[in-house]
């Protein structure tokens, strides 16, 4: 008993790590060249957005949720960073599907 308890913890840790490091490289692969990860550039940085959402919303999923939403099709409507829009313009449709964006915002909720 206390090695199949054993094998569904490592099962789920190989998991866990797997899916942080993947949402990481999506994040990196496909959000970087706007989003500087400190710096606030031709967009505001990783560390903005995270502030902002974060701030707006208290619960992973509303946070997850929101952003997956919103990246899939950005609008003025929907944002919660409007001043941002105003520097920047709105962010340009990416054509990601909801499954990769999911990983991207959830690898965002957890960065420290
Ligand atoms: C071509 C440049 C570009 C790329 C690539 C890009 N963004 Fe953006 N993004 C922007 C700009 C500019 C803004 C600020 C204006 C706005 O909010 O629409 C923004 C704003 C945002 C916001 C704030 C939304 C709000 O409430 O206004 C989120 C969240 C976001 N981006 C997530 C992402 C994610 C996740 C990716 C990668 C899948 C990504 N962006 C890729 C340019 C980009």
């Amino acid at each position: 008993m206390i090695k199949v308890m054993h094998l569904i913890l490592i099962a789920t840790l190989i998991t866990s790590t797997y899916a942080d490091k993947y949402g990481r490289l999506l994040l990196y692969g496909n959000c970087i060249t706007c989003h500087h990860e400190t710096k606030s550039i031709s967009a505001p940085s990783l560390q903005i957005i995270q502030q902002r959402y974060h701030e707006a919303f208290e619960d992973k999923k509303e946070f997850v949720n929101y952003m997956v939403d919103w990246v899939y099709k950005p609008s003025h409507e929907g944002s919660i960073m409007h001043d941002m829009i105003e520097k920047y313009e709105l962010m340009p449709e990416l054509g990601y599907d909801k499954d990769t964006l999911e990983k991207i915002a959830t690898y965002l909720y957890e960065l420290q």
